[in-house]
């Protein structure tokens, strides 16, 4: 088999079967990766070789914007892959929105992962996901969510009927649009009194229970879906490099796996620059800039400072922090794949940033006005951004790509609460969160049912 699981500890690195359905590796608790005997696998000898495939696009592997780089990610037969469509998403160049970070004319691009079928870039890693656990014969798949993955799974399992789906959720702490849908696609839905730190533990506890199979970013494989993401974006900049990618950090999975796409691609000799990646916590759930920047946490070669790890968290629970932003996507204060987001880091000479609620929802409000909107944690990418510009740490002329990762319908109560008129409203669901003023509001405008004070509003 040309492909096996990792252990990602360098004084670990146990391997094991791809059939074996683990969490962790069993040897040391670390996490695990999806590797190959690259050299038994028919690597293409330059990412040119994919925009071939774009004339298969009747063959709905290579339709799928995960698929068409199958040979990036060969762990299954590719007539066992599972796609329902995803990653037909865009890099778009984005003036407006550069504008608004303080950065030059054509320099920022803003990849849209909100078109994926169920609206968020969690599409990329499902497909992948849901074909390992098909592989592996699973009937039953589980994930905690603060709401896009749980979307995801439930769409997955909803229209391939290949396994049923149990989703955890904190109780009130997702946003309605994703609640609709787990709801909409029939998911055994889970709502947990805590917040999804809890149910992510509990999840994991479940699984492992009552034999189902964890469809969590913990799960190397869905890992190795949201690699494309990155494959489709140098695909649109006809295989250049961009100099930085800007990434909003939950759970850490995205930039794990953007991280492993590009060791993998200069390992391959696929690219010869590889970009800095910039992962943007919300001020609200920041453990991992406060770990990165404050404790001077590193990948240190695999050689990670464990005891800082704990002590942190020991710290956190002593004073019974929790995470609270209205990026409720990224509502996360433990993020599973901390260890992999340091490698990431480390590989692509990475920065952490920390965005507070106000910065976020008014780069939502920006990218909206000039994009195709976004939910409040995509929006954390371009207000990282702008940060970053703001301290020089990216240079105004440098080829940025921000994620957006979720559709801007995803949270509507936020958008209508920034841009509405109910001031009670604003208070309740924005006012929490620190959030005082709206200034790029676009207010709707109340009028009597009468044609002359409704024409009067629009002179
Ligand atoms: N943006 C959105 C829209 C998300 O839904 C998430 C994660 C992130 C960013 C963060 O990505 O976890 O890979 O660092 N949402 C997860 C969920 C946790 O359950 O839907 P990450």
């Amino acid at each position: 088999m040309t492909a096996f699981q990792r252990c990602i500890n360098p004084k670990c690195r146990s391997t094991f079967g791809i059939t074996e359905v683990l969490h962790r590796c069993p040897t040391c608790g670390s996490l695990l990766d999806v590797d190959y005997e690259w050299d038994k696998v028919s690597v293409p000898k330059s990412l040119k070789y994919f925009e071939q495939l774009w004339s298969e696009r009747s063959n709905p592997v290579r339709f799928s914007g995960v698929w068409r780089f199958h040979e990036l990610l060969p762990f299954a037969p590719i007539d066992q892959c599972v796609t329902i469509g995803e990653g037909q998403t865009i890099l778009q160049k984005n003036d407006a929105v550069a504008s608004y970070v303080g950065k030059d004319a054509g320099s920022l691009f803003l990849q849209y992962e909100g078109l994926n079928p169920s609206g968020s870039f969690k599409d990329n890693g499902m497909a992948a996901g849901t074909t390992h656990g098909r592989l592996v014969g699973a009937k039953q798949a589980a994930c905690a969510s603060t709401g896009n993955t749980s979307a995801s799974l439930a769409l997955y399992c909803g229209v391939s009927k290949l396994m049923k789906s149990v989703v955890f959720v904190g109780s009130g702490k997702i946003a309605y649009g994703k609640l609709s849908q787990a709801l909409d696609y029939g998911a055994r839905t889970v709502q947990i009194r805590g917040d999804f730190d809890d149910a992510m533990q509990r999840v994991q506890e479940v699984s492992k229970k009552k034999g189902i199979y964890l469809l969590n970013s913990l799960n190397p494989f869905r890992l190795e879906g949201q690699k494309t993401i990155m494959f489709r974006v140098l695909e649109a900049l006809r295989w250049e490099v961009p100099d930085w990618i800007v990434v909003p950090g939950g759970n850490l999975g995205n930039s794990s796996s953007f991280g492993k796409a590009f060791i993998e691609l200069h390992m391959l000799g696929l690219i010869d620059k590889v970009p800095r990646l910039a992962v943007v916590n919300a001020a609200g759930a920041d453990s991992l800039c406060r770990l990165y920047n404050d404790e001077g946490l590193r990948w240190n070669g695999g050689d990670i400072d464990t005891a800082k790890i704990d002590a942190f968290y020991a710290q956190m629970d002593q004073e019974n922090r929790r995470a609270d932003t209205i990026a409720s996507a990224i509502e996360i204060n433990r993020p599973v794949n901390l260890t992999k987001c340091l490698r990431a880091l480390d590989f692509c000479n990475g920065v952490v940033r920390k965005v507070t609620d106000q910065e976020i929802i008014d780069a939502k409000a920006q990218v909206g006005a000039n994009g195709f909107g976004c939910e409040p944690a995509s929006a954390a990418s371009v207000a990282g951004l702008k940060k970053l510009v703001e301290e020089g740490v990216i240079g105004k002329d440098e080829r940025a790509v921000c994620i957006l990762t979720g559709y801007q319908l995803k949270d509507p109560n936020a958008t209508v609460a920034y841009h509405g008129n109910d001031r009670d409203f604003f208070e309740s669901y924005l006012g929490k969160h620190g959030i005082t003023e709206a200034q790029y509001a676009n207010r709707p405008v109340v009028v009597d049912n009468d044609i002359e004070k409704i024409l009067d509003v629009l002179n």
